[in-house]
């Protein structure tokens, strides 16, 4: 499988729709229940924030169709999620069921790692409930837990 990553752009409305179908399959996968009526608003508020410097979302795509996004940031006073000043902060990672296992995820990660060490994150973390995955991707967790949702923090030298 040829796997392709894409900067998302929100003035290309076909991927709008394929991000739009792809976070409606990911939310229920990670507990939080059929976000379909609110994820139009999600990916506005993705597409307006990709607009600023420290705000990323990336496509995966194979040579069919689009099947994974990477989001993330570095957190600032001026973003909706500030627990670490300058530290990159993955937000959110989803490859759909059919194309797993085949390293998506770990170009996704790569890809936007790289974009957040060059705009100056000398470390990144995440929240999740898959740890042994993050581990492969050379992040390490402490026990350190998140209050919001219960998942394990990792973290990461970039
Ligand atoms: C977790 C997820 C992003 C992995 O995507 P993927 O494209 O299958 O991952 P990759 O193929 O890049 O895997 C990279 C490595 O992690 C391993 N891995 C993949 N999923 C794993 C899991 N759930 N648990 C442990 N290891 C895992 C792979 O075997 C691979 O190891 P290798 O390089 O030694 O062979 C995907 O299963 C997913 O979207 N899950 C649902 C949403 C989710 O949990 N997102 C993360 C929230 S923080």
């Amino acid at each position: 499988m040829h796997i392709t990553i894409e900067r998302f752009d929100p003035t290309v409305a076909k991927q709008c729709a394929q991000l739009t179908r792809l976070m409606s399959a990911y939310f229920p996968e990670i507990g939080a229940g059929d976000m379909t009526p609110y994820v139009p608003k999600i990916v506005k508020l993705i597409a307006d924030s990709v607009a600023t410097p420290r705000f990323w979302a990336f496509l995966g795509r194979t040579d069919n169709e689009y099947a994974g996004f990477v989001i993330a940031q570095i957190d600032s006073s001026e973003s909706d999620w500030n627990k670490r000043e300058g530290w990159g902060f993955i937000r959110e990672l989803y490859v759909a069921p059919a194309y797993r296992k085949r390293a998506m995820a770990r170009q996704l990660v790569a890809v936007v790692e790289q974009a957040m060490h060059r705009s100056g994150a000398l470390q990144a973390y995440l929240t999740t409930p898959v740890p042994d995955f993050w581990r492969k991707l050379g992040y390490s967790f402490s026990g350190e837990v998140y209050g919001g949702n219960g998942y394990k923090i990792g973290e990461k030298i970039l």
